[in-house]
């Protein structure tokens, strides 16, 4: 434009009063009608959004907001490797040597190297024949469970399941079917009734659950598995490198043997510092889905340094199995320190995730903003990642936090509380 001037653009740009109304294609959606007015309640009490925060630095038990250190629980930085310096070189010599992306869909021309060395690592470590890597555990769980089975089939998952997993039941085709997380008779008694109804049947439970912390009983899945003829696919996303003496997972933590579950699924973005997803288990179901899966095939390779990372921290892993331990004893004394100080903390003792149930969203947003000012991060959680009456603050207990961080947070917790259920009798 030659009559670029300021002038020109001031004539362009109407004042803003001027301005038509800002209109948006899903204005009359119901479901974003809903957000827009939690954004105005949040408004009218003078609260900014508490989603999508920047942070800067690296995401340790202590972040950088608004030039402010804040003690944080919301990220799941499990070991404390992500910002470690063998797996941020691993990442920054794979950049070198294969650039930033994998540039192609593995299949075709996006396999390297360092695929294979982490497919064979993690096979390796958790004693399965093989293992496959995708490039989102999102993803993992979505495309796996929806290509593994369909329409004669049924996937049954609780209610703790991760909208992963209820995607991918759904995608399938398959029957769906739920029950209560832990309820193991409820189970039982659900198979009795339709397990003749479906062909290939797959139960779908967490490791750790995601939003309530509680460690899964595997003996009771296993058992229920085999009598029912079923098969068992575990996500481990926030179990992998924690339950168990070497943090194996669950399987080590139930002293069982590998082949108890089918279907070992987990993420890289947690405990391995990375981002992507895996699934682990016989060499025919790991063939299978490497060259069929859509969500591996139609999708591009892992990026060279997200692959890096993880095969550097899951080498961190196996030499370290004290970062495992430690992490399991924060979180039990996170715990131990709750209950001093009066607050009911959801979750196994030794579970890295430890929710404090507040009752509805507007408690759970208040408690979470009034802490900032107090020093600490914590996340509301609240609809729909979980109903109306259970909006809660998730702390994630890492290997990183000291004792000291958590007996100067935990009182805190307890006092703003404390002072929110008083203002709101
Ligand atoms: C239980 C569970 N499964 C799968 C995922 C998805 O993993 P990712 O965030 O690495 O895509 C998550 C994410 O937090 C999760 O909690």
């Amino acid at each position: 434009m030659t009559t670029h001037s300021a002038a020109a653009e001031q004539q362009a740009i109407p004042a803003e009063q001027e301005l038509p109304e800002r209109k948006s294609i899903v204005d009359d959606f119901a479901g974003y009608r809903a957000l827009r007015r939690r954004f105005q309640d949040l408004e009218d009490n003078d609260m900014a959004i508490p989603f999508f925060q920047p942070r800067d630095g690296v995401s340790h038990s202590v972040i950088r907001r608004d030039d402010k250190s804040l003690v944080s629980f919301s990220g799941y930085n499990y070991l404390g490797l992500n910002g470690h310096p063998a797996v941020t070189a691993a990442a920054k010599n794979a950049i070198d040597k294969y650039g930033t992306s994998a540039s192609a869909s593995r299949i075709v021309a996006g396999q390297i190297e360092l695929h294979g060395e982490l497919e064979r690592k993690l096979a390796n470590f958790l004693g399965t024949e093989d293992a496959l890597v995708f490039i989102s555990g999102y993803l993992t769980n979505v495309s796996v469970i929806s290509h593994l089975l369909a329409r004669p089939d049924a996937v049954i998952y609780d209610s703790g399941a991760h909208n992963s997993i209820i995607t991918g039941a759904r995608l399938s085709g398959a029957k769906t079917f739920t029950y209560q997380n832990g309820d193991w008779d409820g189970l039982d008694a659900l198979l009795e009734r339709e397990r003749a109804g479906f062909r290939r049947g797959l139960i779908v439970a967490e490791g750790v659950y995601s939003m309530d912390g509680q460690i899964l009983d595997l003996k009771k899945a296993v058992e229920i598995k085999k009598k029912h003829d079923m098969l068992l696919m575990v996500d481990e996303a926030h179990s992998f490198g924690i339950a168990g003496k070497t943090g194996r997972g669950v399987c080590e933590a139930a002293g069982m043997p590998v082949e108890s579950i089918d279907v070992y699924m987990g993420t890289l973005s947690k405990t391995l510092a990375s981002s992507g997803g895996y699934i682990a288990g016989d060499r025919g179901l790991i063939e299978y889905m490497r060259f069929l899966c859509p969500g591996l095939i139609f999708s591009v390779g892992l990026s060279p340094a997200d692959t890096a990372a993880a095969i550097a921290a899951l080498d961190i892993l196996e030499r370290e199995p004290h970062r495992p331990k430690r992490l399991r004893e924060r979180a039990k004394f996170f715990r131990q320190v709750a209950r001093e100080n009066g607050l009911s903390i959801g979750g196994d003792e030794e579970s890295p995730v430890a929710s404090l149930i507040v009752g509805d969203d507007k408690m759970a947003m208040m408690l979470s903003h009034n802490l900032i000012a107090r020093g600490i991060e914590v996340q509301p959680i609240v609809r729909p990642a979980v109903s109306a009456t259970t909006a809660r603050l998730r702390f994630f207990l890492t290997a990183n936090h000291t004792e000291e961080q958590i007996l100067q947070t935990v009182p805190v917790v307890a006092q703003e509380l404390e002072k929110l259920r008083r203002s709101a009798d």
